[in-house]
């Protein structure tokens, strides 16, 4: 049985839940710095970017439709993930802009014409920037820090999704081509299958 360990007893100050990873090879505070990335770019992306983005695809409902789907799942994605900072002993920024400039992906200007195709174009590279995002995030914890893995495997699970379903959207729109994402449609909006945190908060 495991005992003992660098953490005394009674002490408030340091967490065996970090030092058990760090003893497996986790760089904690470059983990952290990666969760603040990954976390200011789903921020600014559900409440900022995705809104304004999906709100210009005014006229093309059904890609409004699953354009929300992304953005709510963006949102479980931030809440998901925010606790963690927290636990691994770090903290958001104290200061939204400076947040803000941490995002580990470019923000999501409205394109000039604020057309579909410009628009659907913007999200799927957003999605893709996602991805890459949270399996390196995947890669650092694989094996070592098992409770980040499996949020960050949850959350990458829906941003595949997520770039097929902006890659079906797109080549519809711009090239007339049928490339299926094998997407049905939400049980609700935003239902996030993987990531919500209903089996953590709402049991
Ligand atoms: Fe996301
Ligand atoms: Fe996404």
């Amino acid at each position: 049985m495991a005992k003992g360990g660098v953490v005394k007893h009674g002490d408030v100050s340091q967490r065996v839940g970090v030092e058990s990873i760090r003893a497996r090879g986790v760089d904690v505070e470059k983990l952290i710095k990666m969760l603040i990335a990954n976390a200011a770019a789903e921020f600014s992306s559900t409440y900022y970017y995705y809104t304004i983005l999906r709100m210009h695809l005014a006229g093309h409902e059904d890609y409004k439709e699953i354009c929300e789907d992304a953005r709510l799942e963006d949102r479980a994605h931030w809440e998901l993930i925010v606790p963690r900072i927290y636990e691994l002993g770090g903290e958001l920024p104290n200061d939204l802009p400076a947040f803000h400039n941490q995002a580990g992906c470019e923000p999501a200007k409205l394109p000039n014409p604020p057309n579909a195709v410009n628009i659907l174009t913007l999200l799927l590279e957003s999605e893709r920037c996602a991805i890459r995002s949270w399996s390196e995030i995947c890669d650092m914890t694989f094996g070592k820090d098992p409770r980040t893995y499996d949020m960050a495997a949850r959350i990458l699970n829906e941003e595949v999704e997520h770039e097929a379903w902006f890659i079906e959207l797109l080549a519809h729109e711009r090239d007339g081509k049928s490339i299926p994402s094998g997407h049905f449609r939400r049980g609700t909006p935003g239902d996030a299958p993987y990531s919500k945190n209903r089996g953590f908060y709402n049991p």
